[in-house]
């Protein structure tokens, strides 16, 4: 079987490119799930508080049989918890569901301009790192400018930025800013949340000529681009089908022509809320 590549992050530790996401799966499913995608190969699993499943997660990793070092496991501050003490009870009550004793992956979900309270969040994840309860740290639904505050209120740079990116919404200038500052990008919603992208006539096409999937082919785009890529499914088959995409290969032609289906210039393609703008308990 074909084992994910591992990228570095900017403290030296490194994260399995190829992961699975839990959103909008109900708790026992999760556990159900998150042991198929184990089944089939994944290691790096994406879940978080407003979720509801990390027990479910938790669950499925401790009869899974392998062993924490096995394993890459992201979980995330939900908006409500922003604040520093907040930040460190919330962390322990995951840790709690999830059964872990460390965590890999740390993220603040969504930046919360409104709130003004994520240059502290970020203060409690850095003290949350020096103590060893988590291996990284990094940030979810930033604008630039977020981004940068964090970076100049406390020197320490997000090892990555999970935001939505698929082929019709691309985030250029995000991967941009990422690449110049030593942030990995990680795609959420990558298949576009599995509608019209997979339809594509250009996705079609491509998955015909190296008879793979669309979605084998939306998630090989990731890869080659550089993304971490965490993609959903609650069925089997999917899983294992979208794992293999690890054993397709795009060539420069292919690239460019997804690259093509990208909205940004047309006001289009966003799914999710605009972190800059967006304010929800
Ligand atoms: N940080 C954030 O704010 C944020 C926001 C959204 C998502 N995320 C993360 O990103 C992960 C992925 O995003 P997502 O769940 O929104 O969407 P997604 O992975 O883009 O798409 C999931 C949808 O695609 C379908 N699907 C999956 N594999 C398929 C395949 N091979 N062929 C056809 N359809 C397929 C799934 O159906 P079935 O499940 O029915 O098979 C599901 O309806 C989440 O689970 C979560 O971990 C993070």
């Amino acid at each position: 079987m074909t084992s994910s590549p591992e990228l570095t992050f900017n403290d030296g530790n490194t994260i399995p490119q190829l992961g699975y996401g839990v959103w909008q799966v109900e708790d026992d499913v999760a556990e159900k799930v998150v042991g198929q995608a184990f089944e089939a190969g994944f290691r790096h699993i994406d879940t978080a508080k407003i979720y509801g499943n990390e027990a479910g997660v938790g669950r499925a990793i401790a009869s899974s049989g392998l062993k924490p070092e096995e394993i890459f496991i992201t979980t995330k501050l939900w908006n409500s918890d922003q604040g520093y003490e907040s930040t460190l009870k919330a962390f322990e009550e995951s840790m709690e569901r999830l059964g872990l004793e460390t965590l890999d992956l740390y993220l603040i979900h969504w930046m919360q301009p409104k709130q003004q309270k994520y240059v502290d969040t970020w203060k409690a994840l850095i003290e949350l790192q020096k103590q060893g309860r988590v291996k990284s740290i990094g940030v979810s639904n930033f604008s630039k400018e977020g981004l940068q505050e964090l970076i100049d209120a406390t020197g320490v740079v997000p090892a990555i930025h999970q935001i939505e990116l698929h082929p019709f919404f691309n985030q250029a200038d995000l991967r941009e800013f990422g690449a110049a500052n030593g942030i990995l990008t990680q795609a959420w919603s990558p298949l576009g949340q599995g509608g019209e992208l997979l339809e594509s006539a250009v996705i079609k096409e491509i998955a015909a000529k190296h008879d793979a999937t669309p979605a084998q082919v939306v998630i090989a785009w990731h890869l080659a681009i550089g993304n971490v890529v965490i993609p959903k499914s609650v069925t089997e088959s999917r899983i294992r089908e979208n794992y293999a995409a690890l054993d397709v290969t795009l060539d420069e032609t292919d690239i460019k022509a997804i690259n093509g289906l990208d909205r940004t210039a047309e006001g289009a393609g966003r799914i999710g809320p605009d972190p800059a703008v967006s304010d929800f308990a």
